[in-house]
């Protein structure tokens, strides 16, 4: 049994990671720290995890592989000692993710204790870099939006079929905001409400940019991103939009052939002949992705779905666990949906 340690169980994200790993048949979570939490036991934080009765600390001593579910700029502070230390790392938030630090800086407002690392890192999608992620001491899993849209996207990218610019539109439950409160998440003013933000350049944005980039062949995509919030707990729909490249003529049936033949190794990627919805995906570590063409404009439209918390950040972190560790890279993680 390989002992695992999660960095900050008191968020959404670290909470549903403890979840995960409780039923991982090869590794045993032994430690788990949070900030406000310390000196109380898991169960006293959440109920729903009363088998999981380890006690809150304020470190983590002598485990194998460290999992960080803090916010961006506290996650790279508190890893710093467990790299320097070569504990392989899997950090949930943005801080390892972004090859360009200017880019982390200008996204997130904040200057990186560590550039040099950011090469080092491997961002944590294994349908785009099995290979790296195996051979990875530090891998930053995606933001959600980031997930949804890449897998939603790399295929058409990487067959070369579609315009640099495209339009990523996403709708996500309101546990992507995280378990601190704020008005945005208020019941009275979120229920039976929708709305779009960060209009200007949401922070998943140069991720896109990034990983899509690396698919295709120069121009680099553009790509237009809006979220919006709706009034559900977990998921992300996304619903992207790109024109076919001049010359380039497909029809439906061949537009999946391409997205099948690309995710064929995928074991957590479903091409799915019919549209998703987040309650396919709810509480699991799959995505749903249905290629379509409108044959009026010419434009191709995929719709793609996850869980926020599985397929967007837990799941995928143990997704990433399995494959450094050189488990099966479904170990741990092959429930499906909870439905209705
Ligand atoms: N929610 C998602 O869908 C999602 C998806 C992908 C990635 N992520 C990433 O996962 C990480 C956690 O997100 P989350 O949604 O779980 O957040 P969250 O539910 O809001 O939890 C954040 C937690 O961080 C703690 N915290 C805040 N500032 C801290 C600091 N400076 N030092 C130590 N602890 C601090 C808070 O604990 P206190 O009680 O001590 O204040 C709180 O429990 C973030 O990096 C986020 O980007 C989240």
């Amino acid at each position: 049994m390989t002992s695992v340690g999660i960095l900050n169980v008191t968020g959404y994200a670290g909470s549903e990671l403890a979840r995960l790993l409780h039923g991982h048949p090869h590794v045993q979570l032994t430690g788990v720290t949070g900030r406000s939490a310390a000196g109380k036991r898991l169960p006293e934080i959440f109920p729903h995890l009363w088998p999981i009765d380890l006690p809150i600390a304020e470190s983590l001593d002598g485990v194998d592989v460290v999992f960080s579910a803090l916010p961006h700029a506290a996650a790279v502070e508190q890893l710093l000692p467990y790299i320097d230390a070569g504990v392989p790392v899997i950090d949930l938030s943005a801080d390892f993710r972004l090859k360009r630090v200017d880019e982390y800086e200008a996204f997130y407002k904040v200057t990186h204790p560590a550039p040099q690392l950011l090469q080092r890192a491997v961002f944590g999608l294994p349908e785009l870099h099995p290979d790296e992620i195996a051979a990875s001491k530090l891998t930053a899993v995606p933001g959600c939006h980031a997930t949804g849209v890449i897998l939603a996207l790399a295929p058409a990218f990487a067959a070369g079929i579609i315009e640099p610019a495209v339009v990523a539109d996403t709708k996500t439950g309101l546990s992507g905001a995280g378990r601190t409160l704020g008005l945005n998440v208020h019941f009275s003013e979120a229920d039976e409400n929708v709305a779009p933000y960060a209009l200007d350049g949401h922070r998943h944005l140069p991720e896109m940019t990034q990983e899509l980039g690396s698919l295709a062949e120069a121009p680099a995509p553009e790509i237009t991103f809006v979220p919006h919030y709706i009034p559900m707990t977990r998921g992300i729909l996304s619903t992207c939009y790109a024109q076919l490249r001049p010359g380039v003529s497909l029809d439906r049936a061949a537009l999946m052939r391409i997205y099948r033949d690309y995710y064929a190794g995928a074991p957590f990627v479903h091409v799915s002949d019919a549209p998703p919805s987040t309650k396919h995906v709810a509480g699991t570590n799959y995505c749903v992705v249905h290629p379509s063409i409108d044959r009026r404009t010419g434009r191709v439209v995929v719709a793609s779905a996850i869980d926020n918390l599985g397929k967007g950040a837990a799941g995928a972190a143990v997704q990433c666990l399995n494959v450094m560790l050189g488990l099966p890279e479904t170990a741990g993680l092959q429930s499906l949906a909870l439905f209705p």
